[in-house]
């Protein structure tokens, strides 16, 4: 597949307005998307598991407007108008214009809202774009007579990767690639796939649990994260780690080696992170409380050979992961010990999803 198999064949039909609404997750890469080429297309391949409770919920009204120059829309988080998400969905709209040629002809109102709280310090850009991009692939499927659901899922998840890079990885499945391998056939740096390779039993329902350590705005975009890549000394040797640590963690998925799982996953986190600590200007995205708890998981681990480890974004927040098996242990431990750790002692528990939901 190319960008051009996703301009759209002229349409069968017109429609005057409706709505649609879509159900998207958050989604944790255990292989990090850091770094990016033009029009968002990644320097190394990452995977991700996708969350269940993490959800943005978008509903998306239009109604013909005079075709002129412009986009025109509103948007509304929690019923309140929001002027200042606008510069980045018109960004958005700009990047898909040519995908979408409808998107000129319509007055959106855009209405979203979130399970979890706008200041918990969870990005919204991955569950808000992609239900964005669900909704607008609704209307083109109205319009459109030969839509498929394959088609459909794997256009939604390209324009999602045009409105945020991660978003892409929220679209249909559980655990989900985006980025080329060599190994794994049919992924792409154009959309997110699902991972169809084995996957042992030890990850059904993987449990997340997000300590909010920080849960102010984050101190630094992802955008400007991404940039710091370029010329970054050490970017070369980070893009073909990530390559083997995803050839690692087919073998690791196949076996249900959680040894090997934990050392990847961490290793991606503190990576990360120390390629924001390493590029100029540098930045420390942890807080004192963040390590805090990545030593008290360890500390925990040792002593009871659990099999917890942590992942981290770029913020201070740590998502605790660990086996269904071992849900009712782990909550103990992250209640006796880790919530002393989170502003306000605030924690999201969350598990592996499925995808992106319609909403009727
Ligand atoms: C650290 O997808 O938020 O969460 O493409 O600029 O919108 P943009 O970036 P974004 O980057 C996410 C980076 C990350 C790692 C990951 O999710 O893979």
């Amino acid at each position: 597949m190319t960008e051009k198999d996703f301009i759209s064949k002229p349409y069968s039909k017109t429609l005057v307005s409706g709505s649609f609404t879509w159900s998207s997750p958050s989604n944790i890469a255990l292989v990090k998307y850091w770094g990016k080429k033009e029009y968002q297309i990644p320097e190394n391949p990452s995977v991700s598991f996708t969350l269940d409770y993490c959800k943005t919920t978008t509903t998306l009204s239009f109604s013909e407007k005079d075709e002129n120059e412009e986009f025109s829309f509103d948007v509304f988080l929690d019923g309140e108008q929001k002027d200042d998400f606008k510069p980045k969905i018109e960004m958005f709209f700009k990047r898909i214009e040519g995908y979408l040629p409808f998107l000129k002809a319509y007055h959106f109102k855009i209405e979203t809202s979130n399970s979890f709280p706008h200041s918990s310090g969870i990005a919204s850009s991955a569950s808000g774009m992609s239900a964005l991009a669900l909704c607008l692939m609704s209307i083109e499927k109205q319009l459109s007579n030969d839509v498929s659901d394959a088609h459909f899922n794997q256009k939604a998840s390209f324009l999602s990767r045009l409105g945020s890079g991660s978003a892409c990885r929220s679209i249909d499945g559980d655990l989900i690639v985006w980025g080329t391998h060599q190994e794994i056939v049919g992924s792409s740096d154009l959309y997110g796939i699902k991972y169809l390779h084995d996957v042992h039993e030890n990850f059904k329902n993987y449990q997340d649990t997000i300590l909010l350590v920080d849960k102010g705005e984050k101190q630094v975009s992802s955008t400007v994260g991404h940039d710091l890549m370029h010329n970054h000394p050490y970017a070369t040797r980070r893009f073909e780690q990530a390559h083997e640590n995803m050839s690692k963690l087919i073998s690791i998925f196949k076996t249900g080696n959680l040894d090997g799982f934990i050392k990847i996953v961490e290793s991606e986190a503190l990576t990360l992170h120390s390629m924001m600590m390493t590029s100029m200007p540098y930045f420390i995205l942890m807080k004192p409380n963040t390590l805090e708890i990545i030593n008290s998981i360890w500390a925990y681990r040792t002593k009871t050979n659990s099999k917890i480890c942590f992942t981290l974004d770029a913020g201070a927040n740590v998502h605790v992961l660990y086996p269904e098996n071992e849900k009712e242990t782990v909550m103990e431990f992250i209640k006796k010990e880790l919530i002393t750790y989170c502003q306000n002692g605030h924690y999201i528990s969350d598990q592996i999803g499925f995808g992106a939901q319609l909403i009727l």
